[in-house]
């Protein structure tokens, strides 16, 4: 049987290659966001402070190519060295910010030793002409490895035939781990030519499905409602498609799903209500810009304490709290020094009063040994 031998020749590639970037990618969408968030504003699109930016996939290649970033070595990078340095050293950084705490620092640390996914996995090209003003898409930063799983399910295999179908749309198929059931399904180039209808040969093998990335698809609302049927799936990639509120409107009954991307879409407040009363495994939800408001995106977060809502990092409510943040700060350092200048003043006087106090009473003896000498 050629056929099924090759198939699991191309499982275990597929497999390799997944199991070599999932788990170093783990860390990249927060590391990233991080380094946004901190650094941007001086080593940004805007402004490239000591020549180093860090706000997209070319810019930190170039970071890489001038040695400020070694992936997989963070002791070596400056980036990382630059943010372990104590907070009175004049090179630590974020510059004049708040150190980073031990978890960041981790963080980033294993990010990069994890080989700083977010230059090595996103390949700029054509694709993102905008790059340099966009931070990347989540989409490439995260592999088909979820993070956090409800409990395993046990399903048999899926029919190689039904796999084959897949395939032959230009998607590729592996398990999960080795000998795994389950399985993972994306599009990586040939994602135009999935259109509703070709997702019914992916509903067929809805017992196995657990990540499933349509990014770029032609999917429509009605496809979208079709996926409800996958009831094992984990991961959900619908980012930059035309998908909207209606679409995910029917999958508020898949109790695994974890992680939900909508990057780049339609999506409303809407969808922040499916949410709040479905999707109950939920984690991890991108919005990077979609027409969320602030508001209700942090009135979900309050009500499911253990689900992150990614607005993005230039979503305006996001920068708004940035900007309020650095204020906040700016004006607790402003009270401080006013304080000390305050106590500078009065120990001056005091100090004024001191001498004033010693000059008197050398006086007084000067006027009394004047007085003896007559
Ligand atoms: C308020 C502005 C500001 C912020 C925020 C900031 N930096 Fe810097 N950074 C500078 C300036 C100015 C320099 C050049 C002076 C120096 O080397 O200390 C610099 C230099 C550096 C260098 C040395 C680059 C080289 O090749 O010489 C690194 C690495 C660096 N920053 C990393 C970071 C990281 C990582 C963050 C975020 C955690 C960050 N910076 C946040 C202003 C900033």
């Amino acid at each position: 049987m050629s056929f099924s031998r090759a198939l699991v020749t191309t499982f275990a590639l597929a497999f390799l290659a997944i199991a070599n970037v999932a788990e170093a990618n783990d860390f990249a969408p927060k590391a990233v966001a991080l380094l946004q968030e901190r650094c941007a504003k001086c080593h940004g699109a805007d402004k490239g402070a000591a020549n180093l930016r860090l706000h997209s996939a070319e810019a930190l290649t170039a970071a890489t190519e001038a040695g400020t970033l070694v992936p997989e070595d963070a002791e070596s990078s400056e980036i990382y060295t630059r943010i372990t340095l104590p907070k009175d050293d004049k090179k630590m950084m974020p510059k004049g910010g708040e150190p980073f705490t031990d978890e960041e620092k981790k963080l980033i640390a294993d990010w990069i030793n994890g080989g700083a996914q977010f230059v090595t996995l996103e390949q700029p090209a054509a694709e993102a002409p905008a790059a340099e003003a966009k931070p990347a898409e989540p989409a490439m930063q995260e592999e088909a490895k979820p993070a956090e799983t409800p409990a395993p399910v046990n399903v048999a295999a899926a029919d190689p035939k039904l796999v084959e179908e897949v395939t032959k749309l230009g998607g590729v198929v592996s398990p999960l781990f080795a000998d795994s059931p389950l399985l993972t399904i994306s599009f990586p180039t040939a994602y135009e030519a999935v259109d509703d209808a070709a997702l019914d040969k992916i509903v067929a093998l809805a017992p196995q499905v657990v990540s499933l990335n349509l990014a770029k698809t032609k999917i429509t609302d009605a496809g979208a409602a079709k996926l409800a049927a996958l009831v094992n799936m984990e991961r959900l990639h619908l980012e930059n498609t035309a998908v909207t509120d209606a679409g995910v409107k029917p999958l508020a009954a898949l109790d695994r799903l974890v992680y939900l991307n909508l990057y780049n879409t339609k999506i409303s407040d809407e969808t922040l209500a499916t949410v709040t009363s479905g999707l109950p495994a939920l984690k991890s939800l991108f919005l990077w810009q979609c027409k969320v408001s602030y508001d209700k995106a942090k009135e979900l977060m309050a009500a499911r304490p253990t689900l992150e809502v990614n607005l993005g990092w230039d979503h305006p409510g996001v920068v708004r709290d940035r900007l309020t943040k650095e204020v906040e700060r700016l004006k607790a350092e402003l009270d401080a020094k006013t304080k000390a200048v305050t106590e500078a003043e009065a120990k001056l006087t005091e100090e004024k009063k001191a001498l004033q106090a010693l000059e008197d009473q050398s006086a007084e003896i000067a006027k009394q040994l004047e007085a003896l000498g007559k």
